[in-house]
C-alpha cells in the first residue's frame, strides 16, 4: 500500500510537470487530491490495518498529499508568471513601425476667405450673424427700401417660392432682421456671411448660387470716413498692406449715398495690366451709408442714428486673391482644384 502511495506521488508529479495550462493544473488537483481521488481510494483500506501500520500509512499519505500540493503550487506560480510574460510580449508596441497616414483635407478657398474676413471683423469688435436662405420678400426687399414694383428689384433676378417668399438674393436681409431685433437701440456692428441665389445663367463669372458677406454698423456718430477706413483695412488685409482704395458713386436702394469700391491692382500695383484691364483699379464691393428709410422702417430714429453697410462677394475676392478664372471651379469639387490651396 505504501508503494502504491509512492507510485501515485511519482505519477502525479510527472503529470503536473508536463502541464502547460492553469485549467489543466486545476483538473489535476481535483483528480489527485479530491474526495474521489486515488489516494482517498487507497486510504479506504486503512480500516483493515494494524494500529502501527495505520499510523505510518497515515503519515506517508500526508507526505504524498503535501508533496503533490507543493508541486501544484510551484507549477501554478510558474504558469502564472509565464502568462504575464506572454501578455507583456503580446502588448509590446513596435515604436519603429511607420505611422498610418491620415488624409487631411484642405480649407475650401471660399471658406478661407470667409474665415479671414470673420477674424478681421471680429478683431474690430463685430459679431457674426446668420439669417435664413429661404427669406420673406418683406426682409429681402421691402425693409431694404425696395417696395413691390420698384424698378431696382430687376437688378436681382429672384427665385420665388411663393408670392411672399424666395431664395434670398443677397445677405442684406440680415441687416433688416438685426435692426428689427435691436428695437431702435444701437450700437450694432455685425457681419453676415452666407449663400445667396439669383436667376442667372452660369458662366465663367456668374453663378446662380454664390457667397456674400454683409457688413452693418449703426451708431450715433457714424460717418462715411468710418466706412472708408474700415474698407481700406479690409482691402489691405485681403490684398496686401500697400493697397489703396477709391470710392465711386453708385446706386443701391438701401444706402444713400452709395458707392462702389475699387482697390489698386495687386498684380501691377496700379500701372495697368490684363487683370485690371489697364486701369490699375479693380472693383471689389458695394457699400454706402444706410438709407434713413431703412433705419426708420426697422424702428430706428434716423435723426439720432446713422450707419454704414457693405456687401462683399466672397467668390470675387477669392478669384482676385488666388487668380481663379472661372467661378464654377468653386462648386465642382474637383480635387485637382481644391488641393492647390494646401
Ligand atoms: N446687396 C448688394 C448686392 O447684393 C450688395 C450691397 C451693396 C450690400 C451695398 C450692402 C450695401 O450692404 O451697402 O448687390
Amino acid at each position: 500500500m505504501l508503494n502504491r502511495l509512492k507510485e501515485l506521488q511519482i505519477e502525479a508529479i510527472n503529470e503536473i510537470s508536463n502541464t502547460t495550462d492553469l485549467k489543466e493544473l486545476n483538473d489535476l488537483r481535483v483528480k489527485y487530491l479530491g474526495k474521489k481521488g486515488p489516494i482517498q481510494e487507497v486510504m479506504k483500506n486503512m480500516k483493515d490495518m494494524q494500529p502501527e501500520e495505520r499510523k505510518s500509512a497515515g503519515a506517508v499519505s500526508n507526505e504524498v498529499k503535501n508533496a503533490i500540493s507543493a508541486a501544484i503550487e510551484t507549477k501554478k506560480e510558474e504558469l502564472e508568471a509565464l502568462a504575464i510574460q506572454q501578455k507583456l510580449a503580446n502588448e509590446t508596441i513596435d515604436v519603429t513601425l511607420p505611422g498610418r497616414t491620415v488624409n487631411i483635407g484642405v480649407t475650401h478657398p471660399l471658406q478661407a476667405v470667409t474665415n479671414e474676413l470673420e477674424s478681421l471683423f471680429i478683431s474690430m469688435g463685430y459679431t457674426v450673424e446668420e439669417g435664413p436662405e429661404v427669406e420673406w420678400d418683406h426682409y429681402n426687399f421691402e425693409l431694404l427700401n425696395l417696395p413691390k414694383g420698384h424698378p431696382a428689384r430687376d437688378m436681382q433676378d429672384s427665385f420665388y417660392i411663393t408670392e411672399e417668399s424666395l431664395l434670398r438674393t443677397h445677405t442684406s436681409p440680415v441687416q433688416a432682421r438685426v435692426l428689427e431685433a435691436a428695437k431702435g437701440k444701437g450700437p450694432i456692428k455685425i457681419i453676415c456671411p452666407g449663400k445667396v441665389y439669383r436667376r442667372d445663367d452660369d458662366d465663367a463669372t456668374h453663378s446662380h448660387q454664390f457667397t456674400q458677406i454683409e457688413g452693418l454698423v449703426v451708431d450715433t456718430d457714424v460717418t462715411m470716413a468710418d466706412l472708408k477706413g474700415t474698407l481700406l483695412e479690409l482691402a489691405r488685409q485681403m490684398f496686401g498692406q500697400d493697397r489703396e482704395i477709391r470710392l465711386r458713386p453708385s446706386f443701391f436702394p438701401f444706402t444713400e449715398p452709395s458707392v462702389e469700391v475699387d482697390v489698386t491692382c495687386s498684380k501691377c500695383g496700379g500701372c495697368g495690366c490684363n487683370i485690371c484691364k489697364g486701369t490699375g483699379w479693380i472693383e471689389i464691393l458695394g457699400a454706402g451709408m444706410v438709407h434713413p428709410n431703412v433705419l426708420e422702417m426697422s424702428g430706428f430714429d434716423s435723426k439720432v442714428y446713422q450707419g454704414f453697410a457693405f456687401g462683399i462677394g466672397a467668390e470675387r475676392i477669392a478669384m482676385l486673391k488666388y487668380g481663379i478664372e472661372d467661378i464654377r471651379n468653386f462648386y465642382t469639387n474637383d480635387l485637382r482644384f481644391i488641393n492647390q490651396f494646401k
